[in-house]
């Protein structure tokens, strides 16, 4: 073996979205289902939108009551995993990489080249401006809902955190309208993936090998 060779570092290298990133973004997809499908069964007990209530055949649970073991079961599986989720992202600079700078004229720009049509998804391993905003939005709206969440489970020993939401009321139309921006993300989101099935695979075998972090 020659000197040089034994000098060069050996490059390292990883997946675009390392396995702990794939196993928490599923289980996170998991949990959250859970949370939104028990949500509804809950929110059809004592609804907010008069005249909007969710059909038994898409809710979680039985009864409110069946809806609200589920909602508390996979709360803790989604804070958990949501936990993980954001000490992983800071601490490895995932969040910094994959998700910043984000420019308000990408953003216009994206938007308008979709509006025409012209999406570029040829490389992976880049987030386009709207992407990067719209899991900005839905990684505050997840914590916005823990929250909340936590103000209307427990009122009296939060009083402090339902006060700064504007009262009990406010703290659950909060709690719904966070539902409401992710459903709303989902559906964009499911979209996109099965318009373009090679993200869904890379999100599930760890997709291209890319550079070491600098
Ligand atoms: C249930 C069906 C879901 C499918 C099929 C799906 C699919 C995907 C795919 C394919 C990617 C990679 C996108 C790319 O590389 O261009 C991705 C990333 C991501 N998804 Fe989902 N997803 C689902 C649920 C969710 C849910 C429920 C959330 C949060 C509420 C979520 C949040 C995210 C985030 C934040 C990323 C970026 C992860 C990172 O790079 O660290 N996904 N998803």
């Amino acid at each position: 073996m020659s000197a040089t060779t034994v000098d060069q570092p050996i490059p390292r290298t990883r997946r675009l979205h390392p396995w702990p990133v794939r196993i928490m973004h599923w289980t996170n997809a998991v949990a959250m289902l859970i949370m939104i499908g028990s949500g509804w069964g809950i929110y059809d007990d004592s609804v907010i939108l008069k005249g909007l209530h969710f059909p038994r055949a898409i809710v979680v649970g039985g009864w409110a009551a069946e809806s609200l073991l589920w909602h508390f079961a996979a709360m803790w599986l989604l804070v958990a995993n949501g936990a993980a989720y954001l000490i992983y992202g800071f601490a490895t600079g995932r969040f910094r990489e994959r998700l910043l700078p984000v420019r308000v004229r990408d953003v216009v720009e994206t938007v308008r080249d979709t509006l025409r049509f012209k999406i570029a998804h040829e490389d992976l391993t880049m987030y386009n401006a709207v992407q990067k905003l719209l899991y900005m939005v839905v990684i505050l709206a997840g914590v916005a809902q823990v929250v909340s969440g936590v103000a209307i489970w427990k009122p009296i020993q939060f009083s402090g955190l339902i006060d700064v939401l504007g009262g009990f009321q406010s703290a659950r139309l909060i709690h719904f309208l966070g539902m409401a921006v992710i459903v709303g993300f989902l559906v964009v989101h499911v979209a996109l993936a099965l318009l373009v099935p090679r993200t869904l695979v890379a999100m599930v075998t760890g997709g291209p090998t890319v550079g070491a972090r600098r």
